[in-house]
């Protein structure tokens, strides 16, 4: 029986995608690196510095660790300021009607993000408070397809691995899921998944899935 649903930041709850292409496109351009969306696709779910690895696939030098470091620090400044816009009317259609339905019906929900700006987010778009758990990119070493930030919130909410249900946007962050033994919903076309939704706008988890 699922008893909590564990979501993903960026892309499921907030369209922060766009802010992060725009960051490492700005930064990749400055470098003179080729970055474009389809690239940009591959950072989803992945980690700051995995993500960096992945730009660099295209860069016409070798970049040393303390070069790498600022340029992450870089790219992470540009997204801070993207992100310091963001106001709860950023909040993706169908999410809170979904957060809200799963909270009134007794079922827990937690954040499971790779992101370190996760707690920066959820201020700015109003539900600091909200999530019975919030496991991010700040209490793990392993980013996805690695379950660990799944199975942390879980931990977190005292609840088995197997009663919890995964809201993911990114191939990697389904892998995450299962690899975690969780049952696991895909939004945009993620692949792999146990059920599909194109976006959370009409599709209701608690009646489709839970109840
Ligand atoms: C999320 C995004 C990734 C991003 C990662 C780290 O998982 O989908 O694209 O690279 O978070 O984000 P951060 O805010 O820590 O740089
Ligand atoms: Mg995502």
């Amino acid at each position: 029986m699922i008893k909590a649903v564990l979501f993903d930041l960026d892309g499921v709850i907030v369209s922060t995608d766009h802010c992060h292409y725009r960051a490492w496109k700005r930064m990749a351009d400055e470098e003179g690196i080729y970055f474009d969306e389809k690239i940009n696709d591959r950072l989803r779910g992945v980690s700051r510095m995995a993500s960096l690895d992945i730009v660099l696939e295209r860069a016409t030098r070798t970049y040393g660790d303390d070069e790498k470091k600022k340029l992450a620090d870089r790219k992470n400044g540009y997204y801070r300021e993207l992100i310091s816009e963001l106001t709860p009317a950023d909040v993706l259609p169908g999410a809170m009607e979904n957060l809200n339905k799963l909270k009134r019906n007794g079922v827990l929900v937690a954040v499971g993000s790779s992101s370190k700006n996760t707690p920066i987010i959820l201020k700015q778009i109003g539900l600091a408070d909200f999530f019975d758990a919030v496991s991010d990119g700040n209490n793990i070493t392993r980013s996805k397809p690695d379950p660990e930030v799944f199975l942390s919130a879980a931990k977190m909410l005292g609840v088995s691995p197997a009663d919890c249900l995964v809201v993911e946007d990114a191939d990697a962050g389904i892998e995450a899921g299962r690899a975690g033994g969780m049952k696991t919903l895909s939004v945009k076309g993620a692949k792999g998944a146990d059920y599909a939704a194109a976006d959370l706008s009409a599709f209701d988890i608690y009646e489709r899935i839970i109840r």
